[in-house]
């Protein structure tokens, strides 16, 4: 399981609904993505993670949109602690989410520093399943 916690860069996405003002976009961009995590047909449910790899090579996949907390500004997803990915986060936590959706018409890349949770409530949880 990985915590990521991201500022956004607004001048990422293309935005067709008029919004306003940065907060505006700020909070468009937090409801979505809330939305994604709650709904397994939203677009942005399934992102892609690239990652740095120990070699200087990059690496990218897609991930599912588990958990999003807007108060403390974490996106979480899950994985296999056996997982390359795992390696890659460990050795440079610097990470940039991308997610598309047709319907919005909305691309968004966030950076992000990911977190590797092993213990908690969840990975517990998790682990006994
Ligand atoms: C639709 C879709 C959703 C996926 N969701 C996850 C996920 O939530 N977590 C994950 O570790 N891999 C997920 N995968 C698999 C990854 O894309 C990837 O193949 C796998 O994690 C191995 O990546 P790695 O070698 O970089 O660690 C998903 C793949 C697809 C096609």
């Amino acid at each position: 399981m990985l915590w990521a916690g991201f500022g956004i860069s607004f001048d990422e996405k293309i935005v067709k609904i008029l919004l306003q003002t940065p907060d505006e976009i700020r909070h468009q961009i937090w409801k979505e993505l809330s939305r994604a995590s709650n709904d397994r047909h939203h677009a942005w449910r399934t992102p892609v993670l690239a990652t740095a790899c120990p070699n200087g090579l990059v690496n990218a996949r897609t991930v599912i949109l588990r958990t999003v907390n807007m108060i403390e500004g974490q996106l979480q997803i899950f994985t296999d602690a056996r997982s390359p990915k795992i390696t890659e986060i460990t050795a440079a936590s610097n990470a940039v989410f991308v997610f598309w959706s047709s319907k919005l018409s909305w691309q968004l890349r966030v950076r992000v520093t990911i977190s590797v949770l092993t213990a908690g409530p969840i990975a517990d949880a998790l682990g006994s399943a």
